[in-house]
């Protein structure tokens, strides 16, 4: 057995990867590290919690990530406050949780010669023009825009800088926006869809012209362990399944998926700083892991996505009305 510990492991990716890991690779037996922020809930790990060990605790407390990494083989980390509308409003806990809390745990498994993959965003790259073929390769140079992705290019710079100077074994990955269940509902496609459901109209920031990649949750994780089981050593890889919708696009999806007319939305305040464009090249992962999404109609996980939060509500139901309080303050 190989022991994985999973930082973040009750937030949204990091609770698909444990089911992902418990169900398919039963080769690791899984330890999760989650602080229980705002964003990480035990319930997302009930179908799994008799397979896994969970431990309350937080990646900057230095006697507690040492112990933990001690206990395991690899290290999967995905603990990071996540939102980039949160990280406008207080960048405090994105540089505790996302640039302290890695710098720890790179101590970490410095001491005790673990093998490390950091998770993280395509975000780190800045944006690309609409309207363009251009996509972000392994090689682009990092220009975040926002507090929260200007934290996690901090992070990767880190594990990098590890590599290099104390020869940590780690890998990198910078995905494309990720979907599918658990996913908190202050994020965008949650947010509209619990909208729909609660009654209220999805809400667009700006002209809703921006462009995001969506890749599955799944196809993430899947990408993950290939580069747990194949990757190259301080190598980094871009995750992005080439799917690449505009905002105003996947509004008119939901509506239109959920019995509505497709103009019932509203324009709401833009979002300082709003990056234009994402899309990642990910020949590389292709090319020499052999990584292929499974999710390739955007539609029909869209739908999926849509048919889980209609038959989850006891899940997002008790925090939508604080998300939306909280919406409403920043102007929408
Ligand atoms: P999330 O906000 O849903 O989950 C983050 C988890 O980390 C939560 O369970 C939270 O409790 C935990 N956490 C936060 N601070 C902590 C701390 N100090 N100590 C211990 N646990 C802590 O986020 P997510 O969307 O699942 O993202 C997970 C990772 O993937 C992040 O590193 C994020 O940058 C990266 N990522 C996300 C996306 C996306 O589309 N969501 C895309 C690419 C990369
Ligand atoms: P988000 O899910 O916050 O991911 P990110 O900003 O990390 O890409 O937002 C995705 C896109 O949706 C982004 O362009 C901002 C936009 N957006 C809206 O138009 N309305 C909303 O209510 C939210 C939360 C986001």
């Amino acid at each position: 057995m190989t022991r994985m510990l999973v930082t973040g492991g009750a937030g949204f990716i990091g609770s698909n990867f444990v089911h992902h890991t418990v169900t398919r690779r039963p080769e690791f037996e899984v330890c999760v590290l989650d602080a229980l922020t705002y964003a990480g809930h035990r319930d997302n790990l009930k179908a799994v919690a008799g397979d896994i060990r969970f431990v309350e605790g937080d990646i900057c407390d230095a006697a507690l990530v040492d112990r933990l990494v001690a206990e395991a083989d690899v290290v999967v980390h995905l603990a990071a406050e996540s939102h980039v509308d949160n990280s406008l409003r207080d960048p405090e806990p994105f540089v505790r949780s996302n640039i302290t809390g890695t710098y720890v745990l790179l101590e970490a498994v410095r001491r005790h010669e673990r093998r490390l993959h950091h998770i993280s965003t395509d975000e780190v790259f800045g944006d690309l023009p609409l309207d363009t073929d251009e996509k972000f390769t392994e090689a682009s140079p990092y220009n975040p825009s926002s507090p929260y992705s200007a934290t996690k290019a901090s992070s990767d710079l880190l594990v990098r800088a590890w590599v290099r100077s104390f020869g940590v074994a780690a890998t990198l990955s910078n995905c494309a926006n990720n979907y599918g269940p658990y996913q908190h509902a202050e994020k965008f496609i949650p947010r509209q869809v619990t909208n729909v459901l609660t009654g209220r109209p999805p809400k667009l920031y700006g002209t809703g012209r921006n462009v995001r990649e969506w890749t599955h949750v799944e196809d993430h994780n899947e990408a993950v362990h290939l580069i747990l089981e194949k990757g190259g050593i301080g190598e980094t890889y871009l995750i992005g399944s080439g799917c690449e919708v505009s905002n105003k696009a996947i509004v008119e999806m939901i509506l239109e998926l959920m019995g509505k007319p497709v103009d019932r939305y509203e324009k709401v305040l833009d979002r300082p700083g709003h990056d234009l464009r994402y899309a990642n090249d990910s020949t590389k992962l292709r090319t020499r892991l052999g990584w292929e999404p499974r999710h390739r109609g955007f539609r029909s996980g869209l739908a999926a996505t849509i048919d889980w939060y209609r038959e989850n509500t006891w899940w997002w139901g008790p925090r939508k009305d604080g998300i939306e309080k909280a919406y409403d303050a920043r102007g929408g």
